[in-house]
């Protein structure tokens, strides 16, 4: 639960490193942020990349934003985040993201043929050695992985939102990865601080899965009027001890990546049950896809969450 994951963050992260040492980060969003974050904060050195300079800023200023928070909480020192800050740098060429490194994670929108141009451009530049991760939410691992030479060393390492915060981290085996890779990702999330779950590479594998169907009956039960979305983000945060509600962990997670994780189940499952609800698809349509863009299904802009 979530008040476990907040007291063991800083205090009780493990310090012993495995081999891993250069991280490159593909990808600036809130995932790839978060991903470079943690992975500065044991020590490893993170070279953030975006292909828009405005994403790559914001990116740096909410890691630079969350230490500053963490400081004024009494969470850390202004030492540390010193320290810290030296660990990241960032840049606008894959290439610098990808040579030298021992790990790269990949962390762009979750669509498949950018995933899979990624990955063509970083294997061309990592060093034989480097594990590459995916941090894809539901998509195919082995179809990543199938457009590199060396898929054996491709594997899906899945972190969540907020990343600093939330204690998971889900790996995903193909049919052709390797041992070695599966060892190196798990003592990679520990040395992260994270507890790692080995899963096979289903579509939406054992979260998202979950994850999005609840979200998406949540907004159907919105549609419908069985309640107000506080009401039904109550009930869940309550009734069932979920540290958010449904609704707003959409609007935190955003709802485009709701939407797209939802029509990937659909295909890959041949199951039209798993579509979006048609207010997730007017929400995303308008432009308002939750927290970042100031409304969602609900109304952020005033800074607290406001039912529309
Ligand atoms: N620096 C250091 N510590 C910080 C911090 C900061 N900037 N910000 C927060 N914290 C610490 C707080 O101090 C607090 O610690 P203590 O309990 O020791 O005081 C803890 O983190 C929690 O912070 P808050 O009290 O501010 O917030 P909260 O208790 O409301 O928890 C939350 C926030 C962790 C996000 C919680 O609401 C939660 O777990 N929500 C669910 C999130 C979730 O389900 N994420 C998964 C989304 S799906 C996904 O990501 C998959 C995908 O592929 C899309």
């Amino acid at each position: 639960m979530a008040e476990k994951v907040s007291t063991s963050y800083f205090l009780k992260r493990p310090r012993d490193l495995v081999e891993i040492s250069r991280v490159g980060v593909i990808g600036a969003g809130a995932m790839g942020s978060g991903i470079a974050q943690i992975c500065a904060e044991v020590g490893w050195k993170v070279t953030m990349y975006d292909a828009f300079q405005e994403s790559l800023k914001k990116g740096d200023e909410s890691i630079r934003d969350f230490w500053k928070k963490g400081v004024e909480r009494g969470k850390t020192t202004i030492e540390n985040v010193e320290s810290w800050s030296e660990n990241i740098s960032l840049t606008s060429e894959i290439s610098i993201a990808s040579r030298g490194m021992d790990l790269i994670i990949e962390a762009v929108p979750e669509k498949i043929e950018l995933k899979k141009s990624v990955f063509r451009e970083i294997e061309v530049f990592a060093p034989e050695g480097a594990l590459l991760a995916t941090n894809t939410s539901g998509l195919s691992i082995s179809e990543i992985a199938s457009v590199t030479e060396t898929p054996e060393r491709v594997i899906g390492m899945h972190f969540f939102n907020p990343v600093p915060l939330m204690p998971l981290l889900e790996i995903i085996r193909h049919e052709n990865v390797s041992e070695e890779a599966v060892s190196l990702a798990k003592k990679a999330g520990e040395s992260l601080g994270k507890t790692a779950i080995v899963v096979n590479d289903f579509p939406g594998f054992a979260t998202s899965r979950l994850g999005v169907v609840l979200g998406n009956e949540a907004i159907r039960m919105l549609a419908e009027g069985v309640a107000s979305a506080s009401d039904i983000d109550t009930a869940m945060r309550l009734g069932y001890r979920h540290p958010m509600g449904p609704l707003e962990l959409s609007d935190l997670v955003g709802l485009d990546v709701r939407r797209d994780i939802l029509n990937s189940l659909a295909d890959a499952f041949q199951d039209e049950s798993y579509r979006p609800h048609q207010m997730l698809e007017s929400l995303v349509a308008s432009g308002d896809l939750g927290k970042k863009t100031g409304k969602g299904i609900y109304d952020w802009t005033s800074g607290d969450k406001v039912e529309r």
